[in-house]
């Protein structure tokens, strides 16, 4: 969890290094699973940025999650192969039977929907990865099937 005494050491090891804003952010997503909101505001005074300034970078990037995940994580691939394969479809399909949208967390708790964009399986896209798990040649069928194992 979440705590400042932690954040201000990952903040204290990571500002000597030249470019320190992405390893902190990096330190903090290992450390708590994601960016803590409070801990912005201190980011941006240890490194003399403002907010808007770390928070830009924060929201740019899609590794940065703000939010703690839920129990599983379900990354669709929405690159360009991906789309050429039909993965808009099954972005409406998982946000369909999921009932949340890409960058949210069922009520439960249970799943995390997130984009991602390419895996690396191009050639036998669309693909995803499901608790760091890679799943290709998805089709609704297989989605449901591997969802049906981490969500029921
Ligand atoms: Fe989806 Fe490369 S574009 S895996």
């Amino acid at each position: 969890d979440w705590n400042t005494a932690r954040a201000a050491e990952i903040i204290a090891a990571g500002r000597g290094l030249e470019g320190p804003l992405l390893p902190i952010l990096h330190g903090f997503v290992q450390a708590f699973g994601y960016v803590p909101e409070p801990a912005v505001p201190m980011v941006a005074e240890a490194l003399n940025l403002s907010r808007a300034e770390v928070h830009g970078v924060v929201t740019f990037y899609h590794d940065f999650r703000r939010e703690p995940a839920g129990d599983h994580v379900v990354k669709l691939c929405r690159a360009e192969a991906c789309q050429a394969a039909g993965c808009e479809a099954l972005a409406d399909h998982l946000t369909g039977r999921l009932g949340i949208g890409f960058g949210e967390t069922t009520p439960d708790g249970r799943v995390t929907l997130e984009p991602v964009y390419c895996l690396g399986l191009c050639a036998v896209s669309p693909a995803a990865m499901i608790d760091g798990r890679l799943v290709a040649r998805l089709d609704e069928k297989r989605l449901d099937r591997a969802l049906d194992e981490v969500a029921r």
